[in-house]
């Protein structure tokens, strides 16, 4: 019997949103339909940008319906996996460039029945995540070196999507593929052929006109 394929899960970033408006914004993205709610967690170390902590989390947790899917870029992240957990993540995953401990800190996110999954940037071989793949919920690669919103998709992400695709079918295929930075209409079918099962996008959904359409067309 052929797999089934499953369903395509779109997770608007807040990156894009207006912080001062964030329940509306977020509640704006359940009507529309999304699927996660995307938090970019940033240090202002591992990366050049600095957004929010564990309280503002937590504060969205007490409104939001849909799972919140926590994306930490923030140097030894090792150290705040409990407390976002205690905020209300519901998935946490982190940067394989950013710790020495990743086995290690992927086992206690799923000790604490939190999904887990770790993530590369677009100069990290895919090859960094095999381990990682044998207890991982989800993988996210990312298109667009990790810092910003709005940036242009990086090509070679393509290629590098189906040599993860390859892996996670062998070794792990409940593990969710995840791609992150530069996702429009436009790139998303040959995104998703390539092999992606959660797509995050900031500026495509919070700067349309009708997000409902717009995350429709993502889904394909
Ligand atoms: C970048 C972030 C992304 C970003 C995506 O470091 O991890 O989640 O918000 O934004 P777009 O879709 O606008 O590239
Ligand atoms: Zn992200």
């Amino acid at each position: 019997m052929k797999n089934a394929k499953r369903k395509t899960l779109i997770a608007p970033s807040i990156l894009s949103a207006n912080f001062a408006d964030i329940k509306i914004e977020i509640q704006k993205m359940e009507k529309a339909g999304a699927d996660l709610i995307h938090c970019d967690v940033m240090d202002g170390i591992f990366v050049p940008n600095i957004t929010f902590g564990p309280k503002f989390v937590a504060d969205i947790k007490k409104f939001a319906k849909l799972p919140l899917d926590v994306h930490l870029m923030i140097t030894k992240p090792e150290r705040y996996i409990d407390i976002f957990i205690d905020a209300g993540a519901d998935y946490l995953t982190i940067h394989c460039e950013a710790t020495d401990e990743l086995l290690s800190t992927l086992e206690k996110i799923k000790k604490r029945n939190c999904k887990c999954g770790a993530v590369i940037s677009p100069d990290t071989p895919v090859e960094t995540l095999k381990n990682a793949l044998y207890m991982s919920d989800i993988v996210l690669l990312m298109s667009v070196y990790p810092g910003f919103g709005g940036q242009k998709f990086i090509e070679k992400s393509i290629d590098r999507l189906k040599e993860l695709a390859t892996l996670v079918k062998k070794i792990n295929p409940n593990c969710l593929i995840e791609i992150d930075g530069g996702v429009t209409v436009e790139n998303s079918e040959i995104i998703r052929s390539a092999g992606a099962e959660v797509l995050v996008a900031g500026n495509t959904v919070f700067n349309s006109v009708d997000p409902k359409a717009t995350i429709k067309a993502l889904r394909g």
